[in-house]
């Protein structure tokens, strides 16, 4: 494959994360992200974003954490090309036919990355379209052919993982920053800025999904997010700002199970065929995205949410 080629990723399409208080989550994921509840068994909750029937899973488990990233391809020819093109490169592949019913894919397979994340590759989502997505909070997203979001991951090994997702998914590479002696890739597959960004470096021993953005179709869904959060529903843990890279506006808010989200507006979207690779300067962000908390900013918003109480 070379770097003009296509990936066969059409882009993020779910995620499934580990949970241990559903209710607490099923809060958080409808009045801060704005997300739609949907039919769902017994201990585990789905969420709409778009007319697919779902997009973010939430099983109720002991322990938390991401339990899976799920990866639409185009066609079963690419679905299958690419289950080769893994296995050729190592790594075990598993098809399974009840799991795709149960993901409400038509075909699926699995495997996991070098970082030791399970990714479950797919065509054929079940979608209701043109059922209209209803968020309760009134926000709608960008999905569509640009996937569902970003992912960025503190990954050990680095190297591996990317050469992964660059040389066997076909992902390229939008820009590169170095932040201390650590490094930050960010890699895509559709026209959005990045569908995932990888962190390495001495400081990241550990394999750990840093955050998932979803992105808003308008700055002010994002605004009363961040209102409701700072009232009290959620923690923010970086302020408004804008990134660099993808020009995204956005603030990030920790879940029940401590994952972080981004939730964003505005992010740029680039022609893959026509890019070249930038490097940052080692600022992540044009304005914003303070930390809060850690450095004493966390008093003033506790100050403000009891001023509000
Ligand atoms: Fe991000």
């Amino acid at each position: 494959m070379t770097t003009s080629d296509h990936s066969p990723v059409l882009g993020l399409g779910y995620v499934g994360l580990d949970v241990r208080d559903l209710s607490a989550w099923i809060a958080f994921a409808t009045a801060v992200l704005g997300l739609q509840p949907a039919e769902s068994p017994a201990d585990t909750a789905y969420f709409k974003m778009d007319h697919y029937v779902w997009r973010l899973a939430l099983h109720l488990a002991d322990a938390e954490g991401p339990a899976y990233f799920g990866w639409e391809v185009r066609t079963e020819h690419d679905l299958y090309a690419l289950e080769k093109r893994i296995a050729d490169a190592g790594k075990p592949t598993a098809r399974d036919a009840a799991l795709a019913r149960e993901r409400r894919v038509l075909y699926l397979f699995s495997t996991a990355d070098p970082a030791g994340n399970r990714l479950e590759f797919y065509v054929g989502p079940q979608t209701e379209s043109p059922e209209p997505f209803l968020s309760p909070t009134g926000a709608s997203f960008v999905t569509g052919d640009q996937g569902m979001g970003h992912l960025t991951f503190e990954v050990n090994p680095y190297r591996e993982t990317v050469e992964f997702y660059r040389d066997v998914l076909g992902f390229t590479t939008s820009d590169i920053t170095s932040i201390g002696a650590s490094e930050v890739i960010f890699l895509g597959c559709n026209r959005r800025h990045h569908s995932i960004g990888l962190l390495g470096g001495p400081d990241f021993p550990a394999t750990a999904l840093h955050h998932v953005m979803v992105e808003t179709t308008n700055i002010d869904h994002v605004g009363r997010a961040y209102d409701t959060a700072l009232d009290g529903h959620a923690q923010v843990v970086q302020s408004l700002g804008r990134h660099w890279n993808d020009h995204m506006t956005s603030f990030y808010v920790k879940s029940p199970s401590g994952i972080t989200f981004e939730y964003g507006w505005g992010g740029r979207t680039i022609d893959r065929q026509q890019w070249s690779i930038e490097q940052g300067n080692g600022a992540t962000s044009i304005w914003g995205h303070r930390p809060i908390g850690a450095v004493g900013l966390g008093d003033s918003v506790g100050a403000a949410m009891v001023h509000r109480h």
